[in-house]
């Protein structure tokens, strides 16, 4: 499995597993699965309300020896509601209580949007905060102090435009070292690929499928399919593979880690798999002409009348 580097000479594993939308109830299994698979790269976030379900499944593969603790890329990501400096060690402690873990790999700051500490999900614009009342650059130094003191190794973010990540990656004392964002060849984003890779900072793809199981609120009437798409189709059958490890392999081919989400054995494997798909510079060169900047998580849910979000400003565009 190839593994993109970082400065201290750690190194992620391009392919890990997306947890997000993984029932508390299948997530213990799957992640046992995935591990006993080979996959050693879990993503997880305390808003995914599983990670005390995959702590018990990696606790169990280190007391049984199927792997070891420093053979495993763990990430999780401070919620909205702990962006005040004195919230984010709490936050980062319940997370590494619940995954049964001493420190992580790599932490992230979730979203760059603000909620009120204790609310899990906003009802209007009174339970959120703006980022002139809180900015990002306090979170920051909390996050920072969360490397200084171990807990962490790594330090980043997730949802950040490129005008965000500027702006903290300029002034910041232990620079961003990982975007988690939307990306797949609906929503190519190339601009934030190119200011990552000019500025050091690794990519994770997320919802590489196109998200077929996200909730209904975040679904438009007849939106496109991705894992449909028939350019994606004619690719996957001169390769010889299935459209998601299509989708997979071409996040790998630019260079972005990828983080598939499943619960299912069978499809765990046929992502993992998409590691060894080849696709030519012909089959890129298709893929990027199928872009519409396409969003499936669009961050409409922190609009509220009155309030200080949009979603052009999340996304400064
Ligand atoms: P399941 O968990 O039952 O396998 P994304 O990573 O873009 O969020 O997409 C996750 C969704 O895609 C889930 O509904 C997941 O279902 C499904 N999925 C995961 N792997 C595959 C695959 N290889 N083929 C088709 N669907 C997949």
């Amino acid at each position: 499995m190839e593994k993109l580097q970082f400065n201290n000479g750690d190194s992620i594993p391009i392919l890990g597993l997306g947890t997000w939308k993984s029932e508390p109830d299948q997530v213990y299994e799957a992640v046992k699965e995935a591990i006993r698979l080979g996959y050693r790269h879990i993503d997880c976030a305390s808003a995914y309300g599983n990670e005390a379900e995959i702590g018990q499944a990696l606790s169990e593969c280190f007391k049984e020896n199927v792997v070891t603790r420093d053979e495993m890329w763990i990430t999780s990501k401070l919620w909205n509601d702990a962006h005040a400096p004195e919230d984010v060690e709490p936050a980062l402690d319940k997370s590494l209580s619940n995954l049964q873990l001493s420190y992580l790999d790599l932490y992230l700051i979730h979203w760059a949007v603000v909620l009120k500490k204790g609310v899990p999900f906003p009802k209007s614009a009174k339970d959120m905060i703006s980022l002139d009342d809180l900015p990002v650059s306090k979170t920051w130094e909390a996050m920072e102090t969360m490397v200084d003191e171990g807990l962490c190794r790594h330090i980043g973010v997730s949802n950040f435009s490129v005008a965000k990540l500027r702006r903290l990656h300029d002034n910041a004392r232990i620079k961003p070292e990982m975007n988690q964002i939307e990306l797949h060849p609906y929503l190519q984003q190339p601009a934030m690929l190119d200011f990552c890779s000019k500025n050091g900072i690794h990519i994770t793809a997320y919802s590489p499928l196109g998200s077929p199981d996200r909730p209904d609120f975040l679904k438009a009437e007849s939106e496109p399919i991705l894992l449909e798409d028939s350019t994606i189709a004619r690719i996957a059958e001169r390769r010889g593979a299935t459209p998601a490890q299509v989708l997979i392999s071409w996040a790998i081919h630019r260079g972005t880690v990828v983080i598939p989400k499943s619960v299912n054995p069978v499809r765990m494997k046929e992502n993992l798999d998409a590691a060894d798909v080849s696709l030519t510079k012909e089959d890129m060169k298709e893929i990027s002409g199928i872009d519409r900047n396409r969003r499936y998580v669009d961050g409409a849910f922190w609009v509220f009348e009155g309030g200080s979000y949009s979603v052009p400003n999340i996304w400064d565009e």
